[in-house]
């Protein structure tokens, strides 16, 4: 548990690895409960960070990895002070899609800045908060391949538009993380939405 009142659980995996529809079926757990919670989700959460968020997914914009990085960052420091810290001091339950294990992902092994570098700034832009639970989704290359095609045709963002070697390596660099970070519980994301959702609950103590 973190020094707030409140918990603090993170979805985190490469993209089109489910995540968003288990955090509403979460959701929907939890308001059947009654508990309170938030969801939210980086980069983004609040409205300045939502302005970084268009500029860094915006196709047109050319941006270096290290301005990358910085701007996940500060995206992310204005994100955990003006919604995430307020809410778990309130109690609240804050369920966020991505935080920091995402830049180690991206910016350290995908766009390979130092990963200490990413390791220093992700804890200085985090307030020095940290996810009390981290559900992390992962898959096969294989699989990941398959479910990447699919995104043809959907108006790719500029991340998604990187070269398939770059998004392969973030794919690779999550299971090296499950390995290596902490409060972390490594989900399956070829099983069936149920089977996941369920695991999930269990995990929670909601079952
Ligand atoms: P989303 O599509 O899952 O909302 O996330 C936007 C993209 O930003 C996604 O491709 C992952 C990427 N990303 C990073 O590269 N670094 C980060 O620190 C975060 C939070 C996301």
């Amino acid at each position: 548990m973190s020094k707030n009142k409140g918990l603090f659980i993170v979805f985190e995996g490469p993209d089109r690895s489910g995540k968003t529809t288990q955090i509403n079926l979460l959701a929907e757990a939890l308001n059947k409960k009654r508990i309170k919670f938030l969801i939210t989700r980086e980069p983004g959460g609040c409205p300045l960070s939502e302005k970084i968020r268009d500029l860094l997914l915006d196709p047109k914009n050319n941006i270096s990895p290290m301005a990358e990085l910085l701007l996940y960052e500060a995206a992310r420091a204005q994100h955990t002070a003006e919604k995430i810290l307020p809410a778990l001091k309130r109690g609240e339950v804050v369920i966020s899609d991505r935080f920091f294990l995402a830049t180690l992902a991206y910016q350290g092994y995908g766009r390979k800045i130092d990963l200490s570098i990413v390791r220093k700034l992700n804890s200085v832009a985090a307030l020095g908060l940290k996810p009390d639970l981290t559900f992390l989704f992962l898959m096969p290359d294989r699989e990941f391949e398959k479910r990447d095609r699919k995104k043809d045709g959907l108006n790719p963002d500029r991340i998604e538009r990187e070269k398939a070697d770059f998004r392969k390596k973030v794919n690779s660099a999550y299971r090296k993380l499950a390995l290596t970070e902490k409060n972390i519980i490594s989900i399956d994301a070829t099983l069936k939405v149920e089977k996941i959702n369920e695991f999930i609950l269990k995990k929670l103590k909601l079952k």
